[in-house]
Protein backbone atom coordinates (compact mmCIF):
# COMPACT_ATOMS: atom_id res chain seq x y z
CA UNK A 1 0.00 0.00 0.00
CA UNK A 2 0.92 3.74 -0.69
CA UNK A 3 1.45 4.46 3.27
CA UNK A 4 4.28 1.74 3.23
CA UNK A 5 5.88 3.23 0.28
CA UNK A 6 5.61 6.39 2.00
CA UNK A 7 7.17 5.12 5.30
CA UNK A 8 10.17 3.75 3.19
CA UNK A 9 10.94 6.58 1.87
CA UNK A 10 10.25 9.44 4.86
CA UNK A 11 12.75 6.58 7.07
CA UNK A 12 14.99 6.12 4.35
CA UNK A 13 15.10 10.05 3.76
CA UNK A 14 15.51 10.25 7.74
CA UNK A 15 18.05 7.35 7.95
CA UNK A 16 20.45 9.01 5.37
CA UNK A 17 21.07 12.29 7.34
CA UNK A 18 24.96 11.64 8.33
CA UNK A 19 25.16 13.31 11.80
CA UNK A 20 28.81 12.31 12.15
CA UNK A 21 29.96 13.85 8.78
CA UNK A 22 28.06 17.06 9.57
CA UNK A 23 28.48 17.69 13.51
CA UNK A 24 32.56 17.17 12.80
CA UNK A 25 32.43 19.84 10.02
CA UNK A 26 30.07 22.45 11.72
CA UNK A 27 32.70 21.69 14.80
CA UNK A 28 35.60 22.66 12.60
CA UNK A 29 36.69 18.70 13.10
CA UNK A 30 37.20 18.68 9.42
CA UNK A 31 35.84 15.80 7.57
CA UNK A 32 35.49 12.63 9.77
CA UNK A 33 35.71 9.87 7.21
CA UNK A 34 39.85 10.89 7.01
CA UNK A 35 39.76 10.23 10.92
CA UNK A 36 40.38 7.18 12.47
CA UNK A 37 38.34 4.54 11.34
CA UNK A 38 37.14 6.29 8.65
CA UNK A 39 32.96 5.74 10.00
CA UNK A 40 30.32 8.42 10.80
CA UNK A 41 29.23 6.94 13.73
CA UNK A 42 29.37 8.47 17.12
CA UNK A 43 32.72 5.81 18.44
CA UNK A 44 34.41 7.68 15.36
CA UNK A 45 33.97 10.84 16.22
CA UNK A 46 34.67 10.08 19.81
CA UNK A 47 38.09 9.69 18.28
CA UNK A 48 37.57 13.35 17.50
CA UNK A 49 38.55 14.27 21.19
CA UNK A 50 35.74 16.27 21.24
CA UNK A 51 33.10 14.31 23.28
CA UNK A 52 30.00 16.73 22.82
CA UNK A 53 29.89 16.72 18.92
CA UNK A 54 30.21 12.60 19.44
CA UNK A 55 27.22 12.73 21.33
CA UNK A 56 25.35 14.83 19.37
CA UNK A 57 26.36 12.32 16.67
CA UNK A 58 24.53 9.71 18.87
CA UNK A 59 21.98 11.09 19.50
CA UNK A 60 20.94 12.20 15.84
CA UNK A 61 21.93 8.72 14.60
CA UNK A 62 19.51 7.28 17.07
CA UNK A 63 16.69 9.85 16.73
CA UNK A 64 16.83 9.42 13.18
CA UNK A 65 15.11 5.92 13.74
CA UNK A 66 13.00 6.77 16.73
CA UNK A 67 10.79 9.48 14.88
CA UNK A 68 10.28 7.92 12.12
CA UNK A 69 8.94 4.97 14.21
CA UNK A 70 6.79 6.68 16.55
CA UNK A 71 5.41 8.94 13.62
CA UNK A 72 4.24 5.75 11.65
CA UNK A 73 3.04 3.95 14.75
CA UNK A 74 -0.51 5.14 14.26
CA UNK A 75 -0.87 3.84 10.96
CA UNK A 76 0.41 0.00 11.99
CA UNK A 77 3.37 -1.67 13.80
CA UNK A 78 4.45 -3.13 10.24
CA UNK A 79 4.35 0.39 8.94
CA UNK A 80 6.44 1.77 11.74
CA UNK A 81 8.67 -1.31 11.78
CA UNK A 82 8.92 -0.51 7.97
CA UNK A 83 9.79 2.95 8.34
CA UNK A 84 12.85 2.02 10.97
CA UNK A 85 13.99 0.04 9.10
CA UNK A 86 14.27 2.18 6.41
CA UNK A 87 16.05 4.69 8.01
CA UNK A 88 18.67 2.00 9.29
CA UNK A 89 19.58 0.76 5.87
CA UNK A 90 19.62 4.97 4.76
CA UNK A 91 21.87 5.34 7.46
CA UNK A 92 24.41 2.26 6.23
CA UNK A 93 23.65 3.36 2.63
CA UNK A 94 22.96 6.36 2.15
CA UNK A 95 22.89 8.00 -1.26
CA UNK A 96 24.10 11.47 -0.47
CA UNK A 97 27.77 9.85 0.58
CA UNK A 98 27.32 7.45 -2.68
CA UNK A 99 25.81 4.65 -0.08
CA UNK A 100 29.30 5.00 1.98
CA UNK A 101 27.45 5.38 5.52
CA UNK A 102 27.33 4.16 8.63
CA UNK A 103 27.70 0.80 10.59
CA UNK A 104 24.26 0.97 11.88
CA UNK A 105 24.66 0.35 15.47
CA UNK A 106 23.13 3.97 16.94
CA UNK A 107 19.96 3.21 14.54
CA UNK A 108 19.84 0.16 15.67
CA UNK A 109 19.31 1.19 19.31
CA UNK A 110 16.85 3.89 17.57
CA UNK A 111 14.34 1.77 15.93
CA UNK A 112 14.19 -0.53 19.40
CA UNK A 113 13.50 2.46 21.24
CA UNK A 114 10.62 3.46 19.20
CA UNK A 115 9.37 0.25 18.18
CA UNK A 116 9.73 -2.04 21.30
CA UNK A 117 12.34 -0.04 24.69
CA UNK A 118 12.48 -3.21 26.51
CA UNK A 119 15.06 -4.78 23.69
CA UNK A 120 16.78 -1.24 23.49
CA UNK A 121 17.45 -1.99 27.29
CA UNK A 122 18.61 -5.40 26.24
CA UNK A 123 20.97 -3.89 23.78
CA UNK A 124 21.93 -1.07 25.98
CA UNK A 125 23.35 -3.85 29.07
CA UNK A 126 25.01 -6.32 26.79
CA UNK A 127 26.66 -3.18 24.83
CA UNK A 128 27.73 -1.21 28.61
CA UNK A 129 28.28 -4.53 30.00
CA UNK A 130 30.93 -5.88 27.13
CA UNK A 131 32.52 -2.08 26.29
CA UNK A 132 33.33 -2.08 29.93
CA UNK A 133 35.09 -5.63 30.06
CA UNK A 134 36.82 -5.31 26.59
CA UNK A 135 36.77 -1.21 25.52
CA UNK A 136 35.80 -2.40 21.75
CA UNK A 137 32.82 -0.38 20.68
CA UNK A 138 32.80 -2.99 17.79
CA UNK A 139 32.74 -6.05 20.34
CA UNK A 140 30.19 -4.46 22.27
CA UNK A 141 27.13 -3.90 19.37
CA UNK A 142 28.38 -7.37 17.60
CA UNK A 143 26.93 -8.65 20.84
CA UNK A 144 23.98 -6.53 21.49
CA UNK A 145 22.59 -7.07 18.12
CA UNK A 146 23.19 -10.68 19.07
CA UNK A 147 21.72 -10.82 21.85
CA UNK A 148 18.34 -8.99 20.94
CA UNK A 149 17.12 -11.31 18.32
CA UNK A 150 17.31 -14.02 21.23
CA UNK A 151 15.97 -12.22 23.66
CA UNK A 152 12.64 -11.73 21.53
CA UNK A 153 12.79 -15.45 20.93
CA UNK A 154 13.19 -16.07 24.44
CA UNK A 155 10.28 -13.71 24.85
CA UNK A 156 8.17 -15.85 22.73
CA UNK A 157 8.48 -12.89 19.72
CA UNK A 158 9.87 -14.81 16.53
CA UNK A 159 8.80 -12.00 13.98
CA UNK A 160 10.39 -8.97 15.66
CA UNK A 161 13.60 -11.98 16.49
CA UNK A 162 13.07 -12.47 12.21
CA UNK A 163 13.14 -8.29 12.07
CA UNK A 164 16.21 -7.81 14.57
CA UNK A 165 18.11 -10.83 13.31
CA UNK A 166 17.75 -9.09 9.87
CA UNK A 167 19.37 -5.77 11.07
CA UNK A 168 21.70 -8.09 12.97
CA UNK A 169 23.11 -9.86 9.97
CA UNK A 170 23.75 -5.81 7.87
CA UNK A 171 25.45 -5.02 11.51
CA UNK A 172 28.17 -7.85 11.15
CA UNK A 173 28.63 -6.82 7.44
CA UNK A 174 28.95 -3.52 8.05
CA UNK A 175 31.49 -4.57 10.36
CA UNK A 176 33.26 -6.80 8.40
CA UNK A 177 36.87 -5.07 8.50
CA UNK A 178 36.34 -4.64 12.74
CA UNK A 179 35.99 -8.17 12.86
CA UNK A 180 38.90 -8.59 10.77
CA UNK A 181 40.88 -6.43 13.08
CA UNK A 182 39.24 -7.71 16.43
CA UNK A 183 40.78 -11.02 15.12
CA UNK A 184 44.07 -9.45 14.37
CA UNK A 185 44.28 -7.80 17.70
CA UNK A 186 44.25 -4.18 15.97
CA UNK A 187 41.22 -3.11 16.91
CA UNK A 188 41.09 0.39 18.19
CA UNK A 189 39.49 0.74 21.77
CA UNK A 190 36.98 3.40 22.88
CA UNK A 191 38.18 6.86 23.36
CA UNK A 192 41.47 5.96 21.86
CA UNK A 193 42.82 8.38 18.98
CA UNK A 194 43.64 5.82 15.83
O1 LIG B 1 29.23 1.95 15.99
C1 LIG B 1 30.27 1.56 15.19
C2 LIG B 1 31.25 0.81 16.05
O2 LIG B 1 30.72 -0.43 16.38
C3 LIG B 1 32.58 0.69 15.40
O3 LIG B 1 33.02 1.95 14.97
O4 LIG B 1 34.67 3.60 14.19
O5 LIG B 1 35.42 1.67 15.59
O6 LIG B 1 34.71 1.29 13.25
P1 LIG B 1 34.53 2.13 14.46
Amino acid sequence: PLQWAIAVAIGYLSGSVPYGLIFAKLFGLGDIRKIGSGNIGATNALRTGNKSMAFLTLLGDVLKATVPVIVFMPLGVLCAALAGFAAFVGHCYPVWLRFGGGKGVATYIGVLLGLLPWLALVFAVFWLLVAKLSRFSSLAALVATIAVPLAALLLGAPIIALFTGLMTALVFWRHRTNIRRLLDGTEGKIGAKG
